[in-house]
């Protein structure tokens, strides 16, 4: 993949990544398909990664569809698929990993302990094998594009990251590998994240402060009876750290995360408020 990469680049091709776990959908698609525009090459990697599942979480009923995936990825003219084994990505002799320290604190970090760590060793493994000029992730996963932006800066990785807006099912639930193991009656509740995070704006217009618009959305998600709540937020968009008083105009990510049984969805918006 590496010589690949190098060869493009001789021929003064610019090489975009986008970086999957498979199980594409239109949401992956629709990455890709922005990588087209920004890149004269593009790459598609499919990895489950190991490191970014904590002990009890999916990684073995992680969908894998390799398949439809590779029809995917052809029919958009995708020019190379990095598909690389466990044991190619992680010999039994490796012993280093990325840590990014204050970002990787809240949110999903702060419930999925190492998630981040997994996430940032692999992506910064991808860079260095796909060596990519861009690379394009997704705002469906805000926290872990923030990260990615960060660890780039602070590792002065020589590659351009570009997030792409969520791409939504028709009745606005953001497109996810994980709505698969949805039941019908459990996607038809999982409406209700999209529909809360929507009423936001209306909830801003009566004047209601954060924390009251916090409880607000809490009550409506929670109305429907299989989900549970991991966590809803409302943070900084820049640090990630929860706010009590923003300052009108500041720029605001609401981020949620809930359970349907084992299933784990997230989403957000982000505001101006
Ligand atoms: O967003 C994902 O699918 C994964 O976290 C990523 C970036 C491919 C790293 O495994």
């Amino acid at each position: 993949m590496f010589r690949q990469s190098r060869l493009w680049h001789s021929q003064n091709k610019s090489v975009a990544l986008v970086p999957t776990m498979g199980a594409l959908h239109e949401g992956h698609l629709s990455l890709i398909r922005l990588a087209k525009k920004k890149g004269d090459k593009i790459v598609v990697s499919i990895f489950v990664n190991p490191t970014q599942f904590g002990p009890n979480e999916d990684y073995n009923s992680y969908p894998r569809t390799l398949n439809e995936d590779f029809k995917k990825c052809s029919e958009l003219g995708v020019d190379a698929v990095f598909l690389p084994s466990v044991s190619a990505m992680y010999p039994d002799n490796s012993s280093t990993y990325v840590n990014e320290e204050i970002l990787s604190q809240h949110l999903c970090g702060a419930r999925r302990k190492g998630h981040f760590r997994g996430v940032c060793t692999i992506v910064l493994k991808l860079f260095n094998i796909c060596a990519p000029d861009i690379a394009v992730f997704g705002q469906k996963d805000a926290q872990q594009s923030l990260i990615i932006s960060q660890m780039v800066r602070d590792l002065n990785i020589p590659v351009k990251i570009i997030i792409a807006p969520i791409k939504r099912e028709k009745d606005g639930l953001a497109m996810s590998s994980r709505n698969k193991y949805l039941l019908p009656e459990e996607r038809r509740q999982a409406t209700a994240i999209y529909n809360g995070l929507q009423k936001i704006k209306k909830w801003q217009n009566d004047n209601l402060s954060v924390a009251q618009v916090r409880r607000k959305l809490i009550r409506f998600i929670q109305r429907e009876k299989d989900i549970r709540i991991d966590y809803v937020s409302i943070v900084n968009i820049n640090t990630l750290s929860e706010v009590s008083r923003p300052k009108k105009g500041d720029k605001l990510l609401i981020a949620v995360a809930v359970f349907f049984n084992k299933a784990r969805l997230i989403d957000n918006i982000v505001i101006k408020w």
